[in-house]
């Protein structure tokens, strides 16, 4: 089966209700997003910083996936479909998506502070300060923070290089190194981009450009791999 690699941002939530990070401008209240989503921001003030998390995971229970992530689960009937995200919710999980990678971590997910190997999955939305893992460390968020390495870059970008198609949905591809993937896309691939605003993509890759939401634009993408 061809590889069908799709890489995926806020744009493919926005329709089950999350907000896009530029939508907020960058800002959550009146705090600058860079600053809470950072080593800095958990050194300052960490119970804000857990706040920040706690209200999108309680966000995020109340949402479910909408018509974009089920059709790349459709996807999965004829194509070997590799999903990289860099959302942190859960939606392609919940949409049934069976292969997905994430870039920038997982919200439900919680990671010692003094053992980044032990992870644990959060059965409720909140994360308290007190809240710590079997060696006595405050638990974090398991998301990557503004500032820190992307461990499973190497892994995305030796998917990308085997993708038969590279789709990309509803990420303005301005945060590295996830928006460096497209230079890994094997010469002559075709590059679908779904996305109801202009997104400028590097390079001189052939681009099919799908100027929908996820949900009509993964549509219209069916639609478009049928009659190839
Ligand atoms: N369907 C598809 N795309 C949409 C929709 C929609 N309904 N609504 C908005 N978009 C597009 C916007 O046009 C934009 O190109 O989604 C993209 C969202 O871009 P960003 O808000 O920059 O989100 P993203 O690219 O995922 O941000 C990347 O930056 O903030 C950090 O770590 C965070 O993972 C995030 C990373």
């Amino acid at each position: 089966m061809k590889k069908l690699v799709v890489l995926t941002g806020a744009g493919m939530s926005a329709e089950s209700g999350l907000k896009t990070f530029r939508e907020m401008g960058g800002l959550w209240e009146t705090h600058d997003v860079y600053e809470v989503a950072s080593p800095t921001g958990w050194a300052r003030d960490r119970s804000m910083v857990l706040r920040f998390y706690n209200e999108r995971r309680k966000q995020l229970l109340e949402t479910s996936p909408n018509t974009g992530h089920m059709g790349l689960v459709e996807l999965e009937k004829k194509y070997e479909v590799r999903i990289i995200t860099q959302n942190v919710d859960d939606l392609h999980e919940r949409a049934g998506s069976s292969n997905i990678l994430h870039l920038h971590g997982e919200l439900r997910k919680a990671r010692s502070t003094s053992d980044p190997g032990l992870i644990y999955d959060l059965e409720s939305w909140e994360l308290k300060e007190g809240d710590l893992c079997e060696k006595g460390s405050q638990l974090r968020p398991d998301v990557v923070w503004f500032g820190e390495a992307v461990p499973a870059i190497e892994e995305a970008a030796e998917i990308v290089s085997i993708a038969g198609i590279f789709v990309i949905i509803g990420t303005s591809l301005n945060v590295y190194p996830a928006a460096g993937l497209i230079n890994y896309v094997p010469e002559g691939v075709p590059v679908f981009v779904i996305d109801p605003n202009e997104v400028p993509i590097p390079g001189n890759s052939q681009v099919k450009v799908i100027p929908e939401k996820a949900g009509m634009g993964v549509r219209k993408l069916i639609e478009a791999l049928e009659n190839e």
